[in-house]
């Protein structure tokens, strides 16, 4: 046999394997989402995501702990108000749910780089990402004034970075200039740039109670049939002033995550959601795979461009990585 090209070589053992590695998942690469509510000495687990819980406030400051020991080291916080209405008012409580717990946070883990989503559909009695018009249309521009206030209330309590999920048109810019005409211009924004309505978003619906009581998310969210589209919208985030960009969800969109990255250079993060969590958990469970596609499907993530990973598996991925 004349064969000159033998890439099993660089196959042969694990000590050259890793030598011509491309692409290692680190910790530091992770941000992990985590789900408050009200009331006290609540663990809850979410039916549709196991091993993902609801907190209330002085429960999730042990899941900090906790978390903080495994090498995590940023968390993006979603809150579940016990009372909703039409205009989402928990969602820019100085005392809701969410600003409540940054402070407690902050206060005993101040290391911690807390990232607030900012949306309406946990707070509104509709459940759409903004306030509504007569004819159940979400009104943008009166949207980006409540989106705004948001952001400013989480800013104030102390959140380290603000991350926009609503894909309203012109939030970033309108949040930008509302936190630096308050002086918060050293917060960062992540935009939910790239934002697919998707039906992988199901089990955190379930979580966040944020299902909307009629309709789809399809006026404002994009369609999963759109690649350029999502350039557009990447492209107008950055013109507005967002300083970490994001694709969402992130398995089924590895070609989105690609294009961001070769056509833009700013930090980019992927969102692995939550039917991308669910579906791979119970697989592990039921037996039908192996735990190694945690860290496979992590990798292809990675490997397709983002900076940043937002995974309900980031202490999977500590655990495997510590040990
Ligand atoms: C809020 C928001 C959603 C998710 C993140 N922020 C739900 C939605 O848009 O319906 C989904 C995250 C996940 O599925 O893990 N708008």
């Amino acid at each position: 046999m004349n064969i000159i090209n033998r890439p099993r070589r660089l196959r042969k053992n694990e000590i050259i394997r890793n030598l011509i590695k491309e692409t290692r998942l680190c910790i530091e690469d992770f941000v992990y989402p985590i789900f408050v509510r009200e009331g006290i000495n609540i663990k809850e687990e979410i039916a549709s995501m196991e091993g993902i819980y609801r907190y209330s406030i002085d429960k999730v400051l042990k899941e900090v702990e906790e978390i903080e020991k495994l090498g995590i080291k940023a968390i993006l916080l979603f809150g579940i108000p016990d009372r909703k209405d039409e205009l989402g008012t928990e969602g820019y409580a100085e005392n809701g749910i969410v600003q409540r717990t940054i402070r407690e946070i902050k206060k005993v883990f101040p290391e911690m780089y807390v990232i607030t989503d900012i949306c309406m559909c946990e707070y509104t009695s509709h459940g759409h990402c903004g306030i509504l018009l007569e004819n159940g249309y979400v009104d943008n521009d009166k949207t980006l004034e409540y989106l705004g206030k948001i952001a400013l209330s989480h800013a104030k309590a102390g959140a380290d970075m603000v991350a926009p999920s609503d894909m309203m048109d012109g939030r970033v810019r309108y949040i930008r200039n509302f936190l630096d005409d308050n002086g918060f211009e050293t917060v960062p924004i992540m935009a939910y740039s790239a934002k697919y309505a998707s039906s992988f978003y199901g089990p955190f619906r379930d979580a966040a109670d944020s299902a909307p009581t009629f309709g789809d998310r399809k006026s404002y969210q994009m369609d999963p049939a759109n690649a350029d589209e999502a350039m557009r919208e990447i492209k107008l985030d950055i013109m507005e002033g967002a300083d970490i960009v994001m694709v969402k969800p992130a398995l089924s969109y590895l070609d989105i995550i690609r294009k961001a990255k070769d056509n833009f250079n700013i930090p980019l993060a992927a969102y692995n959601v939550s039917g991308e969590y669910s579906m791979l958990k119970m697989a592990i469970k039921e037996g039908i795979l192996s735990e190694t596609v945690v860290l496979e499907s992590l990798l292809s993530i990675k490997r397709a461009g983002a900076d940043i990973i937002i995974s309900y598996f980031a202490k999977d991925v500590a655990e495997i990585l510590n040990s």
